[in-house]
């Protein structure tokens, strides 16, 4: 495994429309390993192939909601596909290409998505919460949208100090 680097909002490549992964082999596990160690490094909760330059459709999701005594894992989706969206959240998002800056974003509090794994065997996950958030999230950057394009507002240095959202 090996770090990645991770774009930053200047880049061009945040903002294109990714393709779907069709070769299920050595190279696109390494991708998927390089982005789980990348992602732990950056101690982030989701992280997409086109953040590390890669544009194609794969992207890493921490589960966070875990009972109690169990360990947060990583969901792995290639070419995932929101299938089914209820209920409305309204909360601070932020994103490590875009680091320091955090804004309010509405997004759905259910989330059911349909993907491959890194075998190409489809699957169905579901997501609540800060889970649905970050799907919809890493599943934006697949079509080159950054979260600050949905934000309703952009927090104020003094709201992210106080904790205020
Ligand atoms: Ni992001």
């Amino acid at each position: 495994m090996a770090l990645r680097n991770i774009l930053t909002k200047e880049e061009p490549t945040l903002y294109k429309k990714c393709r779907p992964v069709t070769a299920f082999n050595e190279r696109l596990h390494q991708l998927l390993d390089d982005m789980a160690e990348t992602l732990a490094q950056a101690n982030g909760v989701g992280l997409a192939a086109p953040q590390v330059g890669v544009l194609r459709r794969a992207v890493l999701v921490i589960e966070t909601n875990v009972p109690e005594g169990e360990s947060e894992y990583i969901i792995e989706l290639v070419n995932p596909e929101i299938i089914e969206r209820s209920g409305v959240q309204k909360g601070a998002e932020g994103c490590l290409s875009v680091p320091g800056e955090y804004g309010i974003v509405e997004r759905p509090m259910h989330v059911r998505v349909r993907a491959q794994d890194r075998f190409g065997e489809w699957f169905e996950v579901e997501g609540e919460g800060l889970t649905a958030r970050c799907f919809c999230h890493e599943i934006d950057h697949l079509d080159g949208v950054v979260f600050t394009s949905r934000c309703e507002r952009m927090l104020s240095e003094e709201e992210i100090e106080k904790g205020q959202f």
